[in-house]
């Protein structure tokens, strides 16, 4: 019989790279927390028209990668390729957006989307997203940048840049999006560039290829023609990121993959990645609530690749989640001495210890190297006649010193021995 595997494009973490995992996940929560987001926990899966209406048809997301499936009762559901749409469903479900503005909320968990997969790429991801909903103030659009630079630098990344635009609103892109289609269309681009340039222009001047590129040199962009609100709106963003020591560089040709997008746009790229680059991105989205049947509310998020990120910490070195998987290892020498080590582990991680034990027998040369391999300071061993004098044999695994300890000072003797 052939053995499974997981899924094609499916990353399993594992002990330690799972902590790692934990480690990163956490830490990016931790910023979006400290400033005041609450946590939101919410469906994985969702009515397929809440994606293909919130993200927009015409997107890759919708279009090509997302796991849609009927139920047996006979409805179309999607596993959730991004967390934007199901906040929205939910806020506007529960009248949160008649409550205190903003409504400020932080996600984490998995998302699917049906990409080839590559390095950095998978098919189920992991991400800690924001959603600040109801106030269209471009300090908001800074503190949710600045909540995502905290968090990668709480990790201790350096090695990653700000990329920073704005993409207009319904007052000025429409226009935008003529005047660039009539640029586009004078071009001699192939048939499929021509056909995305009907749909979705502005995800042209994202082309990698250099001869498209050279095409598209003089292409106009949207940052020189913005309302003078969204001019105003944008100006004011790059003023609070200086005022906050966030750095930016401005990419007036940054798209994002999905279609919500008004006003600001950002992503952070690592350049330790190759090419699945981008760690995180955002932006407003002043549109979606009403689309989705909500009131005419404004929005800003973002959704940080935790799977990215871990990445990019290796790629710089990081030690992130190292952590021995325990402090303190119990070895019996003995079945009564098992008997009563059972209990003083159990004790220990009453006491909020980290504690693992060797099982099955192992001897006293076997047992030692589990202890050596799980990372413990100490080694808690015992043997029968240890326990009948009360008292346990506590190695220091770092310099190989041992001692007798009684049993009424364990605890005090460990926590002092860790603390030190
Ligand atoms: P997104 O740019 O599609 O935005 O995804 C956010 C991040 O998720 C990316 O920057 C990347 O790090 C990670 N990511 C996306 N696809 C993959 C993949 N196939 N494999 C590994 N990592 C991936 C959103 O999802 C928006 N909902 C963000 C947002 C929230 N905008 C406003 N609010």
């Amino acid at each position: 019989m052939t053995a499974f595997t997981a899924p094609r494009g499916i990353p399993d973490y594992l002990p330690p790279e799972s902590a790692a995992l934990l480690t990163v996940r956490d830490t990016l929560a931790e910023a979006a927390r400290r400033a005041g987001y609450g946590y939101v926990e919410l469906p994985v899966f969702e009515d397929t028209a809440l994606f293909a209406r919130g993200v927009g048809e015409s997107t890759d997301v919708v279009s090509k990668e997302m796991y849609t499936f009927t139920d047996r009762g006979g409805r179309s559901v999607t596993l959730r390729p991004e967390g934007t749409a199901g906040v929205m469903r939910a806020v506007i479900e529960h009248g949160l957006d008649r409550g205190q503005l903003p409504v400020k909320l932080y996600y984490t968990g998995q998302f699917f989307r049906y990409e080839r997969p590559q390095a950095g790429r998978y098919r189920q991801l992991l991400q800690v997203g924001v959603e600040a909903i109801g106030v269209d103030d471009p300090a908001l659009d800074a503190e949710v940048i600045a909540v995502a630079d905290a968090g990668y630098r709480a990790l201790g990344l350096t090695g990653y840049r700000l990329e920073l635009t704005s993409l207009g609103d319904s007052t000025c892109r429409p226009e935008y999006r003529e005047r660039l289609q009539e640029f586009l269309r004078a071009l001699p681009l192939d048939e499929e560039t021509r056909r995305r340039a009907e749909i979705n222009p502005l995800r042209v001047l994202d082309d990698k290829r250099p001869e498209v590129r050279e095409l598209l040199a003089d292409a106009p962009l949207m940052v020189d023609h913005l309302s003078p609100e969204c001019r105003e709106h944008y100006e004011e963003v790059k003023e609070h990121l200086t005022g906050l020591g966030v750095k930016f560089t401005e990419n007036p040709r940054l798209v994002r993959g999905l279609d919500y997008y008004t006003k600001t746009a950002f992503e952070f790229v690592h350049d330790g990645l190759g090419a699945q680059s981008g760690i995180g991105g955002g932006g407003r989205y002043d549109g979606l609530m009403a689309q989705l049947g909500g009131q005419e509310l404004s929005g800003i998020g973002f959704g940080l690749g935790v799977d990215r990120t871990l990445l990019a910490a290796r790629a710089e070195g990081l030690a992130v989640g190292d952590e021995a998987r325990c402090e303190v290892y119990c070895v019996p020498l003995g079945q009564a001495a098992k008997r009563q080590l059972v209990r003083i582990a159990a004790a220990l991680r009453g006491a909020g210890v980290r504690v693992d034990l060797a099982y099955g027998g192992k001897g006293l040369k076997g047992a030692m190297k589990a202890a050596g391999r799980s990372g413990a300071r100490l080694a808690v061993v015992a043997g029968d006649r240890d326990l009948e004098q009360d008292e346990v044999q506590l190695k220091d695994l770092r310099d190989g010193s041992q001692r007798a300890v009684g049993r009424a000072e364990l605890l005090t003797t460990v926590k002092e021995a860790l603390a030190g």
